[in-house]
């Protein structure tokens, strides 16, 4: 959702903010603003890309060495000037940027109006600008204590930093629900949604939790609880490079990640993948392999791409550990009939380790009593964080709003979760072993081989660029493949697409299927390829414009597709960590040449930290 950050030091703040901004733009990007104390508060604020809040504070004097900065992704009140952060109360003094919902500000706003305060616009963070400049005009609270005191009445989510005219040496932060980080230097501080802006002033970062609350200064920073107990916080060393948030030649975000697979899988499996020994070693699910290989039953809950990789992770659990898996949307998950206890194990799946719902749902799970494993990327995330224990997908930093390399990297993970289980549960013997080992290490190359020369989907994107709709068509494995095809397109191109299991074409879609309609097959798996190979020829019957992905060895469907991208041969369980690559390039290039803004697809935002 939105980001934030702040600094506080001897540097000129606006230049770290805004620059920090244009790190954190893929978390929103419909409106950004800047607030810096120089005796007075300034800020400038708009609508738009972070860009043009960029010639906008050239525009105005932003000099300072302390302020705050965000980019919106709007969720109360519509995208503008003036609903843009930070917001301020009525005397100016203070400025506020933040992310999450005030679920109870309606309340609040009415009772501050009724106290004679009047607001500009329509967002839940100007209620709360309001309520802590009502707070410290009307009682004898300090800076800190006013912010305390505001929160302490506010229901919902925040992550928020607060400037105060009066105290500009000190930027105070609090967290509830939505990420917020310390980057701790050499008499400078920063504040941050994540990482990314700060990865080339620090390395060194205090992850706040939810409840806490903190004084920053350039020389130091103090975390307490909303109750003023004082912590003692871990300083985490990050790991992340300036380089893997740099675009590195690419013109997008977006086709550096796809390019990245070959390396990002294979990071996944270094040292995990036991070649020589054969075996799968996964560190961080040590001490609870044996539980997890006794659960009554697996329950996969995710959002989105994760969500995929979580279906693709059911088939891959069953076939190979035989084990019970459902796959949940973590949304809908938590207002279920909660049947989930402790004989159940619970597995998250999630790129930013932030997403409100998937949260949500592994703190249901946990209360009920199940154990709760996770599968995040971003390290110290707070999914990452909560879980009783998990695996990282060590794939990088994923900027683009459209999930690849992400979802490569969970399906690598729960290739390789299920493998052990499988050896757990006695369903893999040790030549079968064998060769799963040999063929999830072969991946990488394979993948490499489809990168090499992608002018046949480029060819395939031209002709293919103005389709108002796809079809997208898998089966088994690819069927979750078939849904992220489908996402991939609608999410970056604003093209109508829809996946859907293969045999079920004939229940429904099949009437939409004519001459102008393109119908994607992901054909790839040897098991059922008699049976797409029927598929295929009910959709040619009906003159639909049929691209089909098979593997080298499947000549059969070759020929009865209209357009046909081969992948290499591989067992067919790790099928979609191949067939995923040429789907998320069609998708690219259609959107590329549609002229859409690929890393920043309208309406979207990278990580989803409200429900
Ligand atoms: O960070 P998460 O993996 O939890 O995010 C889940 C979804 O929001 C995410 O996968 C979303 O669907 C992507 N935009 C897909 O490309």
């Amino acid at each position: 959702m939105c980001g934030i950050v702040g600094y506080i030091g001897n540097r000129v703040a606006s230049e770290v903010i805004l620059k920090g901004l244009q790190r954190l733009e893929y978390r929103g990007y419909d409106s950004a603003g800047i607030a810096v104390i120089n005796d007075d508060i300034k800020i400038v604020k708009v609508k738009g890309k972070v860009n043009m809040l960029v010639s906008l504070a050239d525009d105005h004097n932003v000099s300072g060495h302390m302020g705050i900065g965000h980019t919106r992704w709007a969720t109360h009140g519509e995208p503008n000037d003036v609903n843009a952060h930070p917001h301020t109360g009525a005397t100016g003094k203070f400025a506020l940027v933040h992310n999450g919902i005030i679920e109870n500000y309606d309340v609040l706003r009415q009772d501050l109006e009724q106290k004679g305060h009047m607001f500009t616009g329509e967002t839940d963070t100007e209620v709360l600008a309001h309520l802590i400049e009502e707070i410290h005009e009307m009682s004898d609270h300090d800076f800190f204590h006013s912010v305390q005191q505001a929160l302490l009445q506010v229901e919902g989510t925040y992550g928020i930093a607060v400037i105060h005219k009066d105290n500009p040496d000190r930027i105070i932060v609090a967290r509830k629900g939505s990420p917020l980080l310390i980057g701790v230097g050499e008499n400078e501080h920063f504040i941050a949604s994540d990482a990314s802006p700060i990865i080339e002033y620090t390395k060194k970062v205090v992850y706040l939790e939810d409840g806490e609350m903190a004084v920053i200064t350039s020389d130091g920073y103090e975390v307490s609880t909303l109750k003023d107990v004082l912590l003692t916080k871990e300083v985490h060393e990050l790991a992340m490079s300036l380089e893997q948030i740099e675009k590195g030649g690419f013109p997008h975000f977006m086709l550096k990640e796809i390019f990245e697979q070959s390396d990002t899988i294979a990071d996944c499996m270094r040292g995990r993948l036991m070649v020589h020994e054969n075996r799968i070693q996964l560190g961080g699910l040590d001490g609870v392999v044996e539980k997890l290989a006794n659960a009554r039953r697996v329950i996969i809950a995710a959002c989105g791409t994760s969500w995929h990789a979580g279906l693709v992770g059911e088939y891959l659990f069953e076939y190979l550990a035989h084990m019970p898996v459902e796959v949940e949307y973590a949304s809908e998950f938590r207002y279920r009939q909660q049947l989930i206890d402790e004989r159940d194990v619970m597995i998250v799946i999630s790129q930013s380790g932030e997403t409100a719902d998937t949260l949500a749902a592994l703190r249901e799970a946990k209360k009920r009593g199940a154990m709760v494993l996770g599968i995040c990327n971003v390290v110290g995330s707070t999914i990452a964080r909560e879980t009783d224990a998990g695996v990282y997908t060590h794939a990088g930093p994923e900027i683009g709003v459209a999930s690849t390399k992400a979802f490569t990297a969970q399906v690598t993970i729960l290739t390789m979760m299920a493998m052990l289980m499988g050896r757990e549960t006695n369903v893999i013997s040790d030549d079968y072993m064998r060769k799963l080992v040999k063929e999830l290490r072969s991946v990488p190359a394979k993948i490499e081989e489809i990168l090499k020369d992608t002018s046949d989907i480029e060819a395939i994107a031209r002709l293919f660029t103005y389709a108002p709709n796809f079809l997208y068509l898998g089966r088994s494995y690819n069927f979750p493949v078939a849904l992220e095809g489908a996402l991939k397109l609608k999410e970056i191109s604003y093209i109508h697409a829809e996946g859907y299991p293969a045999a079920e074409m004939k229940h429904g879609p099949i009437a939409l299927i004519d001459e102008h309609m393109p119908v994607v097959v992901i054909a790839a798996t040897d098991h059922t390829n008699d049976k797409m190979i029927s598929n295929i020829e009910e959709v040619r019957a009906r003159k639909g414009r049929l691209i089909a992905i098979s593997s080298d060895g499947q000549s059969g469907v070759a020929r009865h597709a209209e357009f046909n991208i081969t992948i290499p041969e591989v067992h067919d369980c790790m099928t979609p960590l191949l067939t995923a690559v040429p789907l998320q390039l069609l998708s690219y290039y259609i959107a590329v040449n549609r002229k859409c803004d690929v890393d920043q697809p309208r309406n979207l935002a990278k990580s989803v930290t409200v429900e």
